[in-house]
């Protein structure tokens, strides 16, 4: 593992650098909270910010980047595309609204949210790709730097790589201790996609896992670190959140130390600890964001 810095960067299949560790926004409210929040972020060293059109957060967010004295060219920026905005010319206009919204001029990662499958949509395949057209047409115009999918199994991914003209360039899934998609992150890297991991902490059952607080203890580690170091040692891209700004902070430190290969292996082998249950294939996923 290169990356000795939380701005230091993966490149993407297209040459475009992401930072190795990105902020979290979801379910942070549209408010000065989440401004003051990002631009703490900013000011720690990160250089990533993860949002969503459905957090609901997304001018917040945009002036937390403006606000926070960081030239633009130096923070990616990523949101997502929401499922009631499936279509080419629907997607078009989603990407406007987030653009405006966000108060920004072009947005460095812009990712399908979740597919549309099979057991919801007899036309999945065409839905998706019809979404897709429009991220292409988004990309060649020059709003997006990069495009990618999120909670895209190997079926979905298949599907729309064998039928696509830009292939997408990230996943992100849920990944963190406990739950580690195995079959999803090796098919998406496969097929040329950094993988990013949403929940890289897995919230609640996780961070109070006894095995885990062991491990991080042995490194003079929070959970939270050790969690972090997990994601970046597996070459995944860890985008944890935190409304504390001692916690926003003290999730970066996690360069000076590195897990074993035993540790590594025996927290890859704990039983499934905090796993949401959102499942693609489960959806309409109007619940899950
Ligand atoms: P808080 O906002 O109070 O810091 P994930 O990114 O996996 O979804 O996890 C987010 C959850 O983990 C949030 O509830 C957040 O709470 C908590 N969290 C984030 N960083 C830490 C940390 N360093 N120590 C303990 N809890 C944390």
């Amino acid at each position: 593992m290169e990356w000795k810095h939380c701005a230091d960067t993966a490149a993407l299949s297209n040459g475009v650098k992401m930072p190795c560790i990105g902020y979290g926004t979801w379910q942070a409210p549209d408010s000065g909270i989440t401004v003051n929040n990002v631009m703490t972020a900013l000011r720690s060293g990160y250089r990533h910010v993860d949002t969503a059109a459905i957090y609901g957060n997304e001018e917040s967010v945009g002036e937390g980047v403006r606000k926070s004295g960081i030239a633009r060219e130096d923070v990616f920026v990523t949101t997502k595309h929401w499922i009631t905005e499936r279509g080419y010319q629907k997607t078009i206009a989603a990407c406007e609204g987030s653009l405006k919204k966000l108060g920004l001029d072009y947005i460095d990662l812009y990712l399908i949210h979740w597919p549309a499958v099979a057991r919801c949509d007899p036309k999945w395949e065409e839905t998706n790709l019809d979404t897709w057209r429009g991220f292409e047409r988004l990309y060649k115009d020059g709003k997006v730097r990069a495009i990618g999918v999120s909670n895209f199994l190997p079926v979905q991914l298949d599907s729309l790589i064998r039928n696509c003209e830009i292939g997408p360039m990230v996943n992100q899934i849920e990944f963190h201790p406990g739950c580690l998609q195995r079959e999803t992150v090796s098919y998406s890297r496969y097929k040329g996609m950094i993988v990013e991991a949403w929940s890289p902490l897995g919230s609640g059952a996780v961070l109070k896992d006894a095995f885990l607080a062991k491990i991080a203890a042995g490194y003079g580690k929070t959970v939270a670190q050790l969690c972090i170091r997990f994601a970046l040692q597996n070459g995944v891209i860890p985008l944890p959140k935190s409304s504390s700004p001692a916690r926003i902070q003290s999730n970066t430190d996690v360069f000076d130390f590195e897990i074993s290969p035993e540790d590594m292996r025996a927290i890859a082998d704990m039983p499934i600890t905090g796993y949401s249950g959102f499942y693609p294939e489960d959806a309409p996923a109007e619940s899950y964001y």
